[in-house]
């Protein structure tokens, strides 16, 4: 490790206060740098830091070392090339901005991303291998721009590694860790960006075939998500679900079944004896949800490959209990539990739990 080293972090602009405030509690070592939106920086005061450290916080949804910073493509070259002289994968993304991504204009969003991508590539076609997705065992250098309706300001050029042994090293496998899926006309809620974004900065695919309960599936966006990866759904909510759920014939045969009542009065014998996945975005504190979450968890008997537990962060309150409400989703059994806020979330964070 160099003697100045510093780790970043991208997430969304309203919750930088509570980056810096995890950090200093579960990594002291960790000194905040600076920050620009969406983007935080910490000097290693300490202790190591490679390619594949972990920047210990909730909300990230990229991070690595720092390697520089640059204004150009050929001044990032050279902060690269004095690096590495392998080919690597390129991962050039933008911060966010204060302004929820549904709200934002999205040929614009992603453009200047786009622009420096190519010009790098242009300019060193040998020094990147083709496709962004990374994969096991990469070495991925991280370009981190302004969002493209921001005026112009230095890059931060970083590195990490993908992926780590320990959960908390595994990255998104895309530029950003994940971008912001669009939602299409026919999903009945943004839920449905939530999921699709949560299932591909974890890198998951639930198969034809599976089973997925949902724990407050009303209106239907993250169960119609499920159901098109020809998933079949049992949805609990009391509310109502829409007519693209509840008429949902796919080309697998799956379908949706709607337990239409809150989840405490669901009957085991309504559910089936193992599923594979299990939802929960609730509009509930997560300390209620979680009672929910544990009984179903429970009632899967070992069954599951994976669980999306959405956590409504609406206040202080609830961000100071945030070590509790993750210390019962540790015990909740899984192999690796993952936490991070998603393009798409406004008030709240993601707990993904793989078996
Ligand atoms: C944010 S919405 C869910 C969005 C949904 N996942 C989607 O994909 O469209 C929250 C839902 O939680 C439901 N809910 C609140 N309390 C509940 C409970 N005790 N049991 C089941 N659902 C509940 C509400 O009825 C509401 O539909």
């Amino acid at each position: 490790m160099s003697e100045r080293a510093f780790l970043w972090v991208t997430h969304q602009v309203a919750v930088t206060r509570w980056v810096k405030a995890e950090v200093a509690a579960r990594a002291p070592h960790l000194k905040f740098a600076f920050s620009r939106p969406g983007l935080t920086t910490f000097k290693v005061d300490g202790g190591d830091a490679s390619p594949a450290s972990a920047v210990p916080t909730s909300f990230a949804r990229a991070w690595g070392l720092s390697l520089g910073r640059a204004d150009a493509p050929a001044t990032a070259l050279e902060v690269i090339r004095g690096f590495t002289d392998q080919p690597v994968r390129l991962h050039v993304f933008e911060r966010d901005i204060d302004v929820p991504v549904d709200e934002q204009d999205l040929t614009v969003r992603g453009r200047r991303a786009a622009a420096i991508d190519a010009a790098l590539r242009a300019a060193a076609p040998a020094a990147f291998l083709p496709e962004a997705r990374a994969r096991a065992g990469d070495r991925v250098i991280d370009v981190v721009v302004p969002h493209g309706r921001e005026p112009d300001e230095p890059w931060l050029i970083g590195v990490h590694d993908h992926d780590g042994d320990a959960p908390a090293t595994r990255h998104g496998p895309w530029p950003g860790g994940v971008d912001h899926v669009p939602l299409p006309a026919e999903a009945p809620s943004r839920a449905w960006c939530k999921i699709e974004e949560a299932l591909r900065w974890a890198d998951l695919e639930p198969a034809p075939g599976e089973t997925c309960v949902e724990i407050g599936s009303a209106p239907g966006g993250a169960s119609y998500a499920m159901l098109c990866r020809g998933v079949n759904v049992l949805g609990v909510d009391p509310g109502e679900m829409h007519a693209a759920v509840t008429g949902f014939a796919g080309p697998h045969g799956n379908r949706f079944t709607h337990l239409h009542m809150p989840a405490a009065e669901v009957p085991k014998k309504a559910l089936p004896r193992a599923f594979e996945w299990l939802l929960c975005d609730v509009n509930l504190a997560p300390m209620v949800a979680l009672k929910y979450i544990e009984r179903f968890v429970a009632l899967a008997h070992g069954g599951l490959r994976g669980a999306v537990l959405t956590l409504k962060l609406n206040d202080d309150g609830v961000f100071e209990a945030l070590p509790r409400i993750l210390a019962r989703i540790d015990k909740l059994g899984a192999r690796t539990v993952r936490v991070t806020q998603l393009p798409s979330h406004r008030s709240e964070v993601v707990a993904i739990l793989t078996w």
